[in-house]
């Protein structure tokens, strides 16, 4: 490349009490592309980014603007040069409406104060560019969460930035979803905005970026031409050995497809008005069965309902063929059910506590209050399950904050295969995750499924459902249209049987 670099960190380094974060990382932008910055959980991604934008101040290095020195040292100061930020976990406030969000810490004034109606116009003219149309006026949290990562989308694009920066914003998207959002940001490029993006899905990092830098451990592997560098060589360099190409085709599903028991679960016509349409479904101990369908189509309300989250007010559910009430979680759990659910940060994580008291906290709840771990036996199954699914710190005495996205992930799964359920809801449990640790996660679910749990299985990765599934119940506008043996269909057959319900 001939030009100059709008944007260089260089001998970036960052340690945190035990953990050394960044080692003399380094990383370049230029002028309008799309740069994917890659690495395995914990490796340093977000906390480069969190430097750059004054949310942590480096211990040592330089970065450059346009040639000159910048060291921003609050969000706000980065923002006014012209680096605007998407957080990997949304970050906005979710009591305030969506205009809100988009415009806080610079509302237009007028003279008789904000000028809410520009706030609302400018707003919906935003969101429109991204293709959504809502009402500004609600609170951003009555939206699902991947409205609400577009509505973070909205705000960082309708400040005046020269670079943008992306940390997973599409975890949480839809494949139509992650397709208007790359349309915005390929014309973004062709204004001349430096873009830098951060994923766990190659696939994404493929389709859209122009470079590639990959960290390890903190540290700087090198900056590759996407064009140059093979998804292997990718793979291998994030996780710094080679990576037997095999183990990424094998076929991980459990494979007890004969099953003549009974099974764990069996609803018959539950639904719930307004939300999700009656539904018959068989979960077996001992299998996996997946839910395939787009966003909206009624994953997470099948899940919630059969957690005793939203009520169902028509249909029967049946545990070992006797008939249940499941109308609270509380009384799911006693039947030995357990739900990871789709997003951490509202719904699991506890960032003040300990690493260890977030994994033994359903344990605990399920015991009840009389019945109190002591200690010495909770840091023996938190070290385990560290240990079993590589979460990577220190210490378990560490607030979970702490950790990166991923690890935290890995650490609320740990939180319900504690509690040695009969029953596991999985919503989205990889997201976030690097691709080696999926593949770990995946294989750990996997076993505990030999071992008799029963899973049901959600994830908008329409292949790492055919890929873990032992069954598929297919769902499109909230409700079931078929099921199918995952032996018997690919990808482009699901998407057939799912578009092929729309007339
Ligand atoms: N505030 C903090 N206090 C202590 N340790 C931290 C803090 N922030 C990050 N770390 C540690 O620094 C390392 C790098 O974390 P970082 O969040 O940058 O990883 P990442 O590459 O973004 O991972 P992921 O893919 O999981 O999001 C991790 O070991 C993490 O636990
Ligand atoms: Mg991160």
């Amino acid at each position: 490349m001939t030009v100059e670099p709008i944007l260089v960190m260089q001998g970036i380094n960052k340690s945190f009490p035990g953990v050394t974060a960044l080692k003399n990382a380094q990383l370049r932008l230029f002028p309008g592309e799309v740069h994917a910055l890659m690495g395995q959980n914990g490796a340093g991604k977000s906390t480069l980014i969190k430097a750059l934008t004054g949310v942590e101040i480096p211990d040592a290095g330089e970065m450059r603007l346009n040639g000159k020195l910048i060291q921003p040292d609050c969000v706000g100061a980065a923002q006014e040069i012209g680096i605007s930020t998407v957080y990997q976990e949304i970050n906005l406030c979710p009591n305030l409406s969506v205009a809100e969000n988009i415009f806080i810490g610079r509302f237009p004034m007028r003279r008789m104060g904000i000028d809410w109606k520009a706030i609302e116009r400018e707003s919906k003219t935003a969101l429109a560019a991204l293709n959504i149309h809502i009402d500004v006026t609600l609170p951003l949290a009555s939206f699902p969460v991947a409205i609400q990562q577009m509505v973070a989308i909205a705000r960082a694009l309708s400040t005046e930035a020269q670079v943008l920066i992306l940390d997973e914003p599409t975890s949480s998207l839809d494949e139509d979803e992650v397709e208007r959002l790359f349309q915005t940001l390929r014309q973004l490029k062709q204004k001349g905005m430096a873009i830098l993006f951060v994923t766990h899905f190659l696939d994404q990092t493929y389709a859209i970026s122009d470079r590639i830098t990959v960290l390890r451990n903190g540290e700087f592997v090198g900056e590759y031409p996407a064009s140059e560098l093979s998804r292997l060589d990718l793979i291998n360099k994030m996780v710094g050995h080679e990576i037997d190409e095999a183990i990424y085709a094998t076929d991980t599903s459990a494979g007890s497809a004969n099953i003549d028991r009974e099974p764990f679960i069996t609803t018959s016509g539950l639904g719930s008005t307004g939300s999700m349409r009656p539904i018959d479904l068989d979960i077996y101990q001992g299998q996996v069965l997946g839910l395939g369908g787009l966003l909206g189509s009624g994953r997470t309300e099948t899940a919630r309902m059969l957690f005793g989250i939203d009520h169902a007010d028509s249909g029967t559910i049946r545990i070992d063929g006797k008939l249940v009430k499941l109308n609270s979680p509380s009384k799911a759990v006693r039947h030995g059910m357990a739900f990871c659910p789709e997003d951490r940060k509202t719904e699991g994580i506890i960032a003040e506590l300990s690493i260890r008291e977030n994994i033994i906290l359903a344990l605990q709840a399920r015991r009840g209050v009389f019945r109190f771990l002591p200690k010495r036996a909770q840091r023996a199954i938190a070290d385990e399950y560290i240990q079993q699914l590589g979460i990577r710190t220190p210490d378990a005495e560490k607030p979970i904050g702490q950790l990166s996205g991923g690890n935290q992930q890995k650490a609320m799964l740990a939180r319900w295969l504690a509690t040695d359920p009969k029953m596991l809801i999985l919503d989205e449990p990889t997201r976030g995750i690097d691709i080696a640790a999926k593949l770990e996660i995946m294989e750990l679910v996997k076993a505990q499924c030999r071992k008799g749990l029963a899973i049901l299985f959600i994830s908008s990765e329409m292949s790492e459902v055919l890929r873990v599934s032992d069954r598929i119940a297919v769902l499109r506008d909230r409700q079931k249209i078929g099921e199918i043996d995952s032996n018997d269909a690919d990808e482009q057959s699901v998407f057939r049987m799912i578009a092929g319900a729309e007339s």
